[in-house]
Order: structure tokens, then sequence, then C-alpha cells
């Protein structure tokens, strides 16, 4: 079967490769799940891999099969899978278990080993190919209604994780009533955190570079959310005006951003950090002020990767939330289609010259 793929190491290497079909048995223990799949969205991850900042093949191959943000329909299922059949729709996660503590318990999102097992990124291929088999145990069922925006569920987790994550983390004020919320960036993951929040009832400002009106400003309005150009008004500026902010979800890319947003968050806040930034940036701050403001304000910051299968689940709630009290949003967000396997050049053109483009992704099948 074809897939694409990269060599690891070494820069712009996309390609179309050639592997054997994988086959149900291939999982040793009854559970496999062979998924045919449909669709594979692709992001600054996949644009990394192939830029050969980091990505590595599995063992025994000199290339690495790319793509985590998958979709598709079972094909076949082991004697011993009952929970899915053969046309089922699904998303299968990304992580696979490590040997820490974390791994042990079933979070090997939050596993503390060195080397960590992702596919499409690291250790394990992916699932831009015309077919893939997993284990059951990371194969989540997706409803039917949800099948035209299914391939947003794997960025959505992201952010369904660090919300998550900050509403535990809050379970440390007895009272937390969380009122305004501001979210940093306005890409597909900041996208995605507005309307998580606007689900979740808050008042959300989203802070994007872009002056608007434009697509995504619009999108931004459309969940009664506020956008704001940090070329018209700064961070700061902006936190005076809107906030002050119980939660801020961070999606720029952009880790200066981070100290700003430090700043930006009210007493008792809790600040979720998810940009990867590969980099090697420095710069100035107002040390002693941030610190001191947050000793004072018992605020709080946490990063966040990675997304469990309990936060598939609540994803799919979500997805489906959004479908019924913002209907046709989501599908909005699914800009950049582009058909077959063997259009790879395509799909990293539009993933590295985005002009405009939220979500692109390649309809496999
Ligand atoms: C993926 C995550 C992954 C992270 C780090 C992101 O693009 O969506 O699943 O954990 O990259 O590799
Ligand atoms: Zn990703």
């Amino acid at each position: 079967m074809k897939a694409i793929a990269v060599r690891p190491g070494v820069p712009n290497t996309v390609h179309l490769a050639e592997l054997p079909a994988p086959k149900v048995s291939d999982i040793p223990n009854g559970r496999g799940v062979l998924v045919r799949v449909l669709r594979v969205g692709v992001d600054g991850t996949d644009k990394e891999i192939n830029a050969a900042e980091y990505g590595q093949a599995p063992p025994g191959y000199d290339f690495l099969v790319i793509g985590h943000e998958g979709f598709g329909q079972v094909e076949a299922v082991g004697p011993n899978v009952t929970e899915l059949k053969p046309g089922d729709y699904v998303v299968a996660t990304v992580r696979r278990p490590g040997s820490s503590i974390y791994d042990l318990i079933g979070t090997n999102d939050m596993t503390t080993d060195d080397t960590y097992f992702e596919r499409g990124i690291n250790l394990r291929h992916g699932y831009l190919s015309e077919y893939y088999v997993d284990d059951a145990e990371f194969v989540v069922k997706i409803p039917p209604g949800l099948k035209d925006v299914g391939v947003l569920l794997e960025p959505a987790t992201v952010v369904e994780k660090g919300i998550a994550q900050a509403y535990e983390i809050q379970r440390r004020l007895r009272v937390w009533k969380p009122k305004r919320a501001a979210v940093m960036g306005a890409g597909t993951i900041g996208l995605l955190a507005t309307l998580v929040l606007r689900l979740r009832g808050l008042a959300v400002t989203t802070f994007g570079k872009t002056p608007g009106p434009y697509l995504n400003s619009d999108l931004i309005e459309a969940l009664g959310a506020t956008y704001q150009s940090t070329e018209q008004l700064s961070i700061i500026e902006g936190a005076k005006k809107y906030g002050p902010f119980d939660i801020i979800f961070e999606a720029t890319g952009f880790s200066p951003v981070v100290f700003d947003s430090m700043q930006a968050l009210g007493k008792n806040g809790v600040l979720v950090l998810s940009s990867v930034t590969g980099g090697d940036r420095r710069i100035e701050i107002p040390a002693d002020k941030i610190n001191l403001e947050f000793v004072l304000g018992n605020k709080v910051m946490v990063g966040t990767v990675n997304a469990n299968r309990e936060y598939f689940e609540m994803g799919v709630k979500d997805l489906a939330q959004a479908e019924a009290q913002y209907p046709g949003w989501l599908g909005r967000l699914l800009t950049d289609p582009v058909k077959g396997l063997e259009n790879y050049e395509e799909l990293f053109a539009r993933l590295t010259n985005p002009n405009g483009a939220i979500k692109v992704f390649c309809e496999v099948a």
C-alpha cells in the first residue's frame, strides 16, 4: 500500500513510500482493529518532522510514515474486539505507552520517559497511508453524525486535555467560578480552544496577530467570542480591557507570548501552555514584576502535551455539542482538502504556505 513518509534526520524528504498492508493479526492479542484511512490532517508538527527538527523512524525502517490526525473506517476486527465493528468511524490516539509509572497506569500522555512513542511522530508509523492497524485500546469510535468533522478530533484533544487539566488544578480554589478566558493564537488550536471555552460558558477573548476581519476572526465572533489583533492592542493592554482572565490558553507557537500571558493572567488564574517551541529564542522580561504578581496572586501555569483516550472521548462530546450549538462552524475550519496520498507535494505546499488556510488535510479515500 501507499503511504506518505519522510527520512528522519534529512530535511525535505517527504515522499510516497510503499509498504505491506497491515493485517488484524499483526496485533497478537486478538484485539487488532484494521482501519481504512479516509482523511488525515497535517499541522506544524508534520512541517517540523519534514524539516528534520525531530521525528525518528520505527526500529527496522529508514523512513517514518507521517500523519497523526487520522480519521477512518473500521475494515476488520480481531476475535476479541466487541466494542467496534466493520463500518464504524474511528480516530486513533497518538501516543503509545512507555515504561514510566504514568505509562503503567494508562496515562502515557504524562510519561516521564525521555523516549516517547507517537504514531506519525516518533518511532511509530502514522496514519497517512491507505490502512493502519492498532489495538482497540487506542481506537476511539466516532458517531456517524460527526463523520464530516471527525478529522478535527485529534487537534481538539490537545485543547480538551489542557482545559481539563486547568479545571482539575483549580479544584485547589474550592469555589472557582471562571468567567473570563483568553486564548493566545487564532490558528486551528486557538480556534478550537475558543470553541471549547465557549461551550464551558466563559466569555472569551482570542488574541491573534492579523488585524480583522478575516476568516479566523469571523469564526471567533460566530462563537460569541471577541477577536483582538495584537497589532492594534497589546496583550497587556487587552487584559486591562477584557480581563482579568481566570484562564488563558496559549497556542501561538511563539514563546515570548508566554511572558505577556503571565502578566495578563488574573489573581488565582491558570495559564495553560501548549506551544511546542523548538528554537532557542531569548528575550528580556520584567522578572521581578511577573514573579511578584504570581506569588501575590496565587497564579498557576501548566504545560500540556498530547492527549489520552479520555480526552478523545471528551472531544467527541464537545464536537457533537458544537454541531448542535454552532451548526456548520466546525466544517468551516476544513479549508484545504488535498485529494490522494500521491499529492503529498501539494499537501506540504499548503502547509508551508498557508495563505489563509486553517486545516490542511489529505482526502486519502
Ligand atoms: C500532536 C500531539 C503530540 C505533540 C508532540 C502534536 O502535534 O498533536 O499528539 O503529542 O505534537 O509530539
Ligand atoms: Zn498535532
